[in-house]
Formats: C-alpha cells, structure tokens, sequence
C-alpha cells in the first residue's frame, strides 16, 4: 500500500493505520510519477490530506496518470480535494471552514466504504475548500450542513474519498473505515504480521552479512535492542554488542542489559564501564548544552575506542569487522528525506553522529519499522519487558535531568527518587496512559522544608508526566491525585536532600518535555 504524502504530518499516522490493519504501507511523495507508482506494483493508495489549497499557487499535484492505473486509491481531506479537481469536479472556497468535531450525515447504502457505518456520526474535519460538485460517475456518501459532498465513490474505477480524517482518534469511526477501503473496497488480505517481518528481515540479513562480523551499539532502549536481537537470529556470533555504562543510566539499566537481555537473546556483550571518564568530564559544567556536547563527545570516544579494540582482536584472527547495526526507524528514514523525495524535515545520527569515511556497511533491520512495530517484533522475539516496554529515555540521560552540575551524589539521588516514581506508576498501571515521565533534580535550587524535628533546606524534585504519541507535542497526564501522594510522601521520606515533589503542568509546546 502506498501513502501519496501531501506535506504536513498526517501521512505517516495514516501509514501507521494502515499497519494496524495488517496492511503494508510506505510512503512516496507527491512528485512521484505514475510510472514510479506502477514500478512500484502497489495493491492500493492512499491520498494524504495536506496545508494547502488546491487553487495556491505552487499547491502540491499529482500526477493524474496515477488514478487511471487500475489501482484502487482513496483520497483524504486535500488528498479527496486533488481527486475530485483532477476528475472533473468542483472544489470551491465556500467560505465555510470546518476544524475539529463535525457532524456529517451518511448516506451510502450497499456501500463498501460506509454502508455499515451509522448514518449520523461526529469525524474530525480541517479543511477551508470544500467540494461542491462530485465528478461525473460518482456517487456522493455523505455530507455536513456546509460541505455537500463530504465523501464520494465510485466502485467501477475504484476511486474513493473522503473530507475527513479517518486517521485520527477523534473520527471514531475512522479505522472501520480505512479497514473497509483496505479489506473490502480493495480486496487487500490482511496478512502482514511481526512474525513473517522477522523471516524477511532474518533473510535479508544474513543476504547482506553473509560469514562477515558485526557489531553493534546497545544503549538499553528498545530500538538497538530489537535490532540486535534479529541480527543475532540472523547470525548468531558473527555479531558482538558494545554497551556503554557513562553512569548516567537510571537504577536497574545496566543489570538490565547484561543479564535480562544477554538471557534470552544469547548476543556477545562488552561492556565499557566509563562512568568515572564521564563524571571526570562533567565536573564544574552547568550548562545544558554544554553538558550534552560533552556526553556526546565522550559517548563517541568511549564507543570507538572499544570498537577499535574488537577490530584489532578480529582483524588479528584474519576476520574484519565489516558490518555496523543500526536502529533507524522508518519515521527517521522518512524525516531524513529517505532517498524517496520526502521533505527534509531533520537530519538523524543514530549513535551520536556517525563519520563521513565510515569504515562499515550498516545494517538496518528497522528501517521500514514504526516505533510500536518495533515493540511487537520485540515481543515476539522474547526481550524482557524491562526494555521492549521501556518508555523513551534521551540519550544524555539523567545528566540533563540535573538542572546543575553533575555530580556522583547528585545521580544517586535523582535514580533514587526517579525509580520510586517508576514503581509507583507501574504499581497503579498508569504506564499505558504515560508517554514518558522524566524525573527532575533542581539541583540549584533549595527550599526550606521541616522534616522530623528540625528545619531542612532541600532539593525540589520534578515530576513531568507527559500523554504524546510521537514527542512532537505533548501534554501534562492528568495523574490521579493519591498516585501523586503517594509519590510525594515517598520521595521525601526516602530520599534524602528532596524537601518538595513539584509536579509540571506544562503543555509542549511551550514546554519541551525535558527540562534541559
Ligand atoms: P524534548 O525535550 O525536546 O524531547 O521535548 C522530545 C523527546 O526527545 C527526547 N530527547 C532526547 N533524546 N537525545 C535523545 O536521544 C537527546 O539529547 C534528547 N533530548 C530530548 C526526550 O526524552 C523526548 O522523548
């Protein structure tokens, strides 16, 4: 299944629905040609809405050799309003804009698309034209008080759309939707599963790496954890992983790694333990940036210099290193512009920025993965818990967690205070609802607080709970108020040095999610 992207971010979530109806999906620009869509041979496309107006000077077009190819294709939002001028109908600025919550009437009988659907229903809309006249040949399904052809049909060619974003959440009848297009509409089995991703990606890769060695950087998140793990399916002990300790991890992290994930994967580990290297660095150093140059740059250290190590270990047994893994996600490979012509939105270094003269070809079993496909294929491969579950965590760790100096007591205490609030929002089975919750040390500022029998002049600690579904944006979780208790109390009973549990409610944006 292809997703034709029309800019803004509604693509890849429309890529990731199509997933979830165990469909595969990928994403081509609006450039591409009719030609490159055949080459292509897709079982279905789908047209993604966009910002623009398809009267705007300079507005994104397509090709409309795609909608003669036979294939079926369904337009959304401008994606359905690209169609429709495209065929010979009307599309108009009413005057009448549609954001947010609307009520739009089905009327489709017998059809595909939305017979089964009830005829009243509320879909999330953003749209400033509307289509005021259908193509010759269509049926109209539905409509709202200002958009009189808010989804239209026609099932001979194979040509379907919508006004609406079935995509979002906030269409309830969204998926039911995409799924009818998929499944019924176009015939499209759904059989695209975890299990037969592993057996391709176990394939590919032992095509790619053949005898050659590999290696491989863990961090302890999900992705290079996951993607090591199919390496070592693929290839057993030509793979050998690298993990670093900086000693910014939080309780529990490396145990974590060195045994939990050695135990059921099997992979070879080394690890560096740099802690001392990384503390030594730090010392005097306050400023954000200035701490994350620093991880970085001693994170790249510490990693090559036991890379060089394997080398020279394999390279004396007549055997080079050839091979370097990667966790890169296909959201990274569409932002980074991913050879497919998409937008250039950011550049992405996985491993804190890799060389020009790169000495490795990568290996990148994730590349075509979304981050909760990752979990699954994880699941399936039998990682603990502790790390396909595990909620993001930035790389420079709870070094930009300290708003302050680094220091060795100053760690202790945050992974102190950071591994109650973990037990204690696992405990209530919030961790669902949470995106990711960081744990805060204001290490600069002190209050004054009265604690057993004497006056104390303590540390604030943070709590930034956080709902996203991709860390663009994100709000405050509303946590239950005794959850919120029972963390306070605990915090500053236990942990010594934190006076007051402060809690953050602060959208992103404006806030960003972490502190530094
Ligand atoms: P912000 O704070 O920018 O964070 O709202 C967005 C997401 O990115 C994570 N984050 C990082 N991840 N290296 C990382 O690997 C970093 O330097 C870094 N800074 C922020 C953050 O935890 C959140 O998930």
């Amino acid at each position: 299944m292809l997703v034709v992207d029309f800019g803004a971010q509604y693509a890849q979530l429309i890529a990731r629905r199509v997933r979830e109806a165990s469909v595969y999906s990928e994403i081509v620009p609006h450039s591409i040609s009719a030609a490159e869509i055949a080459a292509k041979n897709p079982v279905g496309i789908v047209l993604s809405g966009g910002p623009s107006s398809v009267y705007e000077e300079g507005a994104p077009a397509l090709d409309p050799g795609i909608l003669e190819l036979g294939v079926p294709v369904m337009g959304i939002c401008y994606g359905f309003q690209v169609m429709a001028k495209a065929l010979g109908g009307e599309v108009a600025k009413t005057g009448a804009r549609e954001y947010g919550s609307t009520d739009v009437a089905i009327d489709a009988s017998g059809s595909s698309l939305l017979g089964e659907q009830p005829t009243a229903q509320t879909v999330w809309m953003s749209h400033g034209d509307s289509v005021v006249q259908a193509p010759d040949g269509f049926d109209v399904l539905a409509s709202t008080s200002s958009t009189p052809v808010a989804a239209f049909s026609n099932t001979d060619r194979g040509l379907y759309g919508v006004q609406w974003h079935p995509e979002v959440k906030h269409s309830p009848y969204g998926q039911d939707l995409l799924e009818n297009f998929l499944h019924r509409a176009a015939g499209i089995p759904a059989d695209w599963n975890p299990g037969n991703v592993i057996a391709d990606q176990v394939a590919a890769i032992r095509a790619q790496v053949g005898s050659g060695k590999v290696i491989c950087g863990l961090s302890g998140g999900v992705d290079s954890a996951v993607a090591a793990a199919l390496v070592h399916e693929a290839v057993g002990d030509q793979l050998v992983c690298i993990f670093v300790d900086h000693g910014l991890l939080r309780e529990g992290e490396r145990r974590q790694v060195e045994e939990d994930y050695v135990a059921s994967t099997g992979v070879r580990l080394v690890t560096v333990d740099a802690r001392e290297q990384f503390l030594g660095a730090l010392a005097g150093v306050s400023d954000p940036e200035q701490k994350r140059k620093i991880i970085g740059r001693e994170f790249i250290r510490t990693f090559e210099q036991a890379q060089a190590d394997l080398i020279a270990e394999a390279a004396a047994d007549g055997d080079p290193i050839r091979y370097l893994v990667q966790g890169t996600l296909y959201p990274d490979v569409v932002e980074s512009g991913g050879g497919s012509g998409t937008a250039n939105i950011k550049s992405h270094h996985n491993v804190g920025g890799l060389p020009e003269d790169l000495q490795f070809e990568l290996v990148e079993p994730l590349r075509a993965l979304f981050k909760d496909e990752v979990r699954a294929i994880g699941r399936e491969l039998g990682l603990p818990e502790v790390i396909v579950g595990r909620q993001p965590f930035p790389g420079p760790g709870l070094g930009i967690r300290i708003v302050g100096e680094v220091t060795f007591e100053r760690l202790e205490l945050l992974r102190h205070a950071d591994a109650i609030v973990r037990a204690e929002l696992t405990a209530a089975g919030l961790d669902a609802e949470i995106w990711q919750c960081p744990v805060v040390l204001l290490a600069d500022v002190r209050s004054v607080g009265v604690q057993g029998d004497g006056r104390t002049y303590g540390h604030p600690i943070v709590l930034r709970p956080v709902s996203s579904e991709d860390a663009m944006t994100a709000d405050w979780t509303r946590l239950p108020y005794d959850v919120l208790a029972r963390i306070s109390n605990r915090i500053t009973n236990e942990v010594t040095g934190v006076n007051r549990v402060v809690l953050d409610v602060t959208s992103k944006p404006p806030g960003t999610i972490e502190w530094e």
